[in-house]
Parts: C-alpha cells; structure tokens; sequence
C-alpha cells in the first residue's frame, strides 16, 4: 500500500504540471503572530516542517529571517528551491521524513514550526513519531509552533485507503475544479491533543482555535521544551 504523504507528492505534481501552485502564495497570519509575540530576532535560524511549495519560508526568508525549510515531498521541495532562487532568497531546502527518518542530519533549533502537516498524520503511532522527532530537533528552551486543522472540540480521521480516491477541489486561482487525490487527515480534541503533546515531553504555554484562510477552523498551540 502506498503511504499517505505520496497523495500529497501525486497533488503537487497534478498541480504543478497545470503551471499552478497549490497553496496561495501568502503566508500563515498565525505564524507571523507567534514571531511578533516572542520577538524572534532575525539571525535566530528558523525550521519549517512540512514547508510544501513554502509560502511561508520563502515570505519570512523575503524578510530577511534565517529559514531552513523542509518537507517530505520531492516536488514541494524541488518548487520550493525555485521559488527561493527566483527570488534570490537565502533559504535552505530539503527533503526529510519527520515520521521515520531520525533527523541525524539536522542541528537543533531554537525555534521551529509547522503549519497543516501534523493533520496530515491519521494514526496515532505516525504522530507520535512526528512528535518525538520535532521535540529531538528542538534546543532546550526552544518553542515551537504548531497550527493544525480542527475545532478543539470534535475529533475525525479519514480513511487511509481513500487518499488516493479522485475528487474534484477548487483550485483558489480560477475556481476551476481539479480532480486530485483527496489526501489523509486527522482532526483532535483539545484533550486528547495536549496530552498528545505533553507525552513526548512538550510543555505547553498557550492554545487557541483561530479561523484560516486556507485552512478554515485551525487549532493553534505554541509549546516549548
Ligand atoms: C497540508 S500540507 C502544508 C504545507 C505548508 N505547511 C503550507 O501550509 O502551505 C502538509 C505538508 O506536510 C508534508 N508532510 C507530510 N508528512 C510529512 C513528514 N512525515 N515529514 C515531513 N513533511 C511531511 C507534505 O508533503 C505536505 O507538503
């Protein structure tokens, strides 16, 4: 069986063959708050995880922040470097499994986040992993950000074996629907979330739900170790 990040790899290339991204080119407002809030200085080295085709890596690289950026997909990080060398950006890319891969090849930061990609991870032992490598990456003291879809309240998992089912999406440039893989995803409580987050050792300092524009109702938590 083929795993659930590969839809996401088989989207950005159906999208990127039609000479479109697929996510607006604008940065997350929740993330450029979480900067704001804790007066992160620029020559601070940042890490995105999940970054896709980078709308946020590249905004905060544009505004002279010092980003590694990094995903599971061949095809967002490949667009993700040539937006970065089109405009001339200083902005580390790379390939990385957050699930299986140790990240032996990265350093620790003092500040990272990742927007919409834990919810990508529908079983409960993946997003542990997840969780454990992001906690190892992360420098004593160092925060983290995580946005994610879902209430707070309710809780949902797709069927793994549906994200490779064809369906029509709205692609935000033309209204125009596309037919794609549908993609896995994972919505949970506000219980089950922390506790998910402070067994792998994060403390938690603040959570909130927000409303995003690419996400639509989004569960914002900021931790730190
Ligand atoms: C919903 S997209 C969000 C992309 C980007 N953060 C944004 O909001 O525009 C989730 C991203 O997580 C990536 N991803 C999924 N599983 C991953 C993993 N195990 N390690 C690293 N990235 C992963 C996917 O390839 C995809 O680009």
């Amino acid at each position: 069986m083929r795993k659930y990040y590969e839809a996401y790899e088989e989207r950005y290339q159906k999208i990127h063959e039609r000479g479109q991204l697929w996510f607006k080119n604008e940065p997350t407002p929740e993330l450029l708050e979480w900067l704001a809030i804790n007066k992160v200085p620029k020559d601070n080295e940042i890490l995105e995880v999940g970054c896709g085709e980078g709308r946020d890596a590249t905004h905060l690289a544009k505004l002279g922040y010092a980003i590694t950026a990094t995903d599971i997909s061949d095809e967002a990080v490949k667009m993700c470097e040539k937006i970065a060398k089109e405009n001339q950006l200083n902005l580390e890319v790379f390939k990385t499994d957050f699930v299986t891969s140790p990240q032996s090849n990265l350093h620790q930061f003092g500040w990272i986040y990742a927007i919409g990609t834990l919810h990508m991870l529908v079983d409960d032992a993946d997003r542990k992993l997840f969780l454990i490598n992001l906690f190892n990456v992360l420098k004593k003291e160092g925060k983290l950000l995580l946005v994610n879809k879902g209430d707070g309240k309710t809780e949902h998992n797709t069927d793994k074996r549906e994200a490779y089912n064809l369906v029509d999406r709205e692609h935000y440039s033309d209204h125009k629907n596309v037919k794609l893989v549908a993609t896995s995803f994972c919505k949970k409580n506000w219980e089950n979330h922390i506790k998910e987050l402070e067994s792998v050792g994060f403390k938690v300092l603040e959570y909130f739900n927000t409303i995003n524009d690419i996400y639509d109702e989004c569960m914002v938590v900021y931790l730190s170790k």
